[in-house]
């Protein structure tokens, strides 16, 4: 027999080669290839005899109405999971470890379960006793989830095959592993293996599968990207350790919206809805201060004021900071570039720091106005009133663009008490939904009209 060819892959992105480096070629990481034995018998031998098989298209063309998707009533978990589970499906939940994956999936599972799907939740990584202790402090002694502690997917593939659950939780992917490759749990080929052993198991049998990935910078375990591909939705449970308030977040889904959010608050009864975002991001807020911009956002379907809060200080260090905690720090170079060449506004010797409040991260190109007037608010010293909001974005050349859902991002502020908007020129609006607004055409307007300066 012809000896199977070695391959080296990255444990961080997955990518293949033939031979081993130090650096990954493809996603710049450092020391994650390892050396791997092949899943397959190597190439014709595993098709050898076997025949594919015609489908005509109108084969997929059917008057059956979409299978319905199952609600856990857990309104944040539903609404990013695009309206509730859909059978046959796979999902991925990925975060930092801590952060409360295992968590929402036991109050998830149960839910589910007190509904009527028939449900299991694997967990590989804690004794049952453990998984036992969560769900009594989670008050679920009494959901009807049927609990494993497994980590051989072979044990466990029988156990689904005999069972025929509705849902499956499998807590985590880098935990299983298959007799088939020789290779540890967690390493790529070995979460790529189970994972797609588990998906298949999902199409085949119609039943839902959610699979949790833990996210580590190290690369010494495998991330759960190669997982992404495989799955149908992938969701992101997000969050600053510090904070009690955790976001889950769709970047994936093949059955409704990406980039969809639910808020939960991390209680000592475990995760509880957050409802109305806005009022609680905003909820340690003071009286105004210069630097603090309240941002009229939208989060996937969803209208969102969060705080963004500048400090421009002058520097100690010969090269001044740029810190930011939940925006992006090349926007907000950007932002800073456009501020010292169109508005003339100088920042040489002054440390810049934004942060977002509550741990949110905001990645809309609409947060550039609220970013720069905070930024500018900080600088000159001058607080913009308690009742104004802002969105907008802006353009290298200094231009404010309008952004989109204009109407949305006005109710929502309208309904938290604030009266005026500062927002760019030129957008249709159809509604001002009873707010005075002060539409700005450039950042220089900005800089001159609302702050002075
Ligand atoms: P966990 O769900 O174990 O995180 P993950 O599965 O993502 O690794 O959550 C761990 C943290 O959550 C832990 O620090 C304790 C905290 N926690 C609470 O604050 N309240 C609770 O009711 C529970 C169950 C956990
Ligand atoms: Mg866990």
């Amino acid at each position: 027999m012809a000896k199977p060819q070695i391959s080296y892959t990255c444990q961080s992105c997955g990518a293949h080669f033939t031979k081993w480096s130090g650096q990954c070629d493809s996603c710049g990481e450092w020391n994650t290839i390892v050396e791997e034995a092949p899943l397959s018998p190597g190439p014709g031998k595993a098709l050898k005899g076997a025949r594919g098989r015609k489908l005509a298209l109108t084969d997929l063309s059917t008057k059956e109405a979409p299978p319905p998707r199952s609600a856990s009533g857990m309104e944040e978990l539903d609404r990013v999971l695009g309206g509730g589970l859909v059978p046959a499906s796979a999902i991925l939940v990925g975060g930092d470890p801590g952060i409360g994956k295992s968590t929402l999936l036991l109050q998830a599972a149960a839910r589910f379960a007190s509904n009527g799907l028939k449900t299991f939740y694997i967990s590989g990584e804690e004794a049952s006793a453990q998984v036992r202790l969560r769900a009594a402090r989670l008050g679920l002694t009494d959901a009807p989830v049927q609990l494993a502690t497994e980590t051989s997917l072979r044990d466990i593939m029988t156990t689904l095959d005999e069972e025929r659950p509705d849902l499956v939780v499998i807590d985590s992917i880098q935990t299983m592993w298959s007799d088939n490759v020789e290779a540890a749990p967690g390493s790529v080929s070995q979460v790529r293996a189970t994972a797609q052993e588990l998906t298949t198991f999902a199409k085949r049998r119609g039943a839902a599968v959610i699979l949790v990935g833990h996210v580590t910078k190290e690369g010494q375990i495998a991330g759960p990207r190669v997982v992404e591909h495989m799955v149908d939705t992938v969701l992101y449970f997000e969050g600053e350790r510090g904070h009690q308030f955790r976001i889950l977040r769709s970047v994936k889904n093949r059955f409704g919206p990406a980039d969809e959010i639910g808020v939960f608050e991390m209680t000592g009864g475990g995760l509880a809805e957050v409802t109305n975002p806005s009022a609680l991001f905003l909820s340690e807020r003071g009286k105004p201060a210069p630097g603090s911009v309240v941002f009229a956002g939208i989060e996937g379907t969803r209208p969102v004021l969060v705080e963004f809060q500048a400090l421009v200080a002058p520097t100690p260090h010969s090269q001044p900071r740029r810190t930011v905690v939940g925006w992006d720090g090349g926007r907000l170079a950007m932002i800073l570039a456009v501020l010292e060449s169109r508005c003339g506004i100088p920042f040489t010797g002054l440390d810049v720091y934004l942060n977002v409040a509550g741990g949110l991260k905001v990645g809309e190109p609409a947060a550039d106005l609220a970013v720069a007037a905070a930024i500018l608010s900080a600088r000159e010293d001058v607080a913009l009133p308690a009742d104004c909001v802002v969105f907008g974005e802006i353009s290298l050349s200094g231009a404010l663009r309008p952004v989109g859902q204009t109407e949305n991002r006005l109710k929502e502020a309208a309904k938290l008490g604030f009266s005026s908007a500062i927002a760019p020129a030129g957008g249709k609006i159809s509604g001002r939904e009873g707010m005075s607004l002060r539409e700005m055409a450039d950042l220089t307007a900005v800089v001159g009209e609302v702050f002075g300066a």
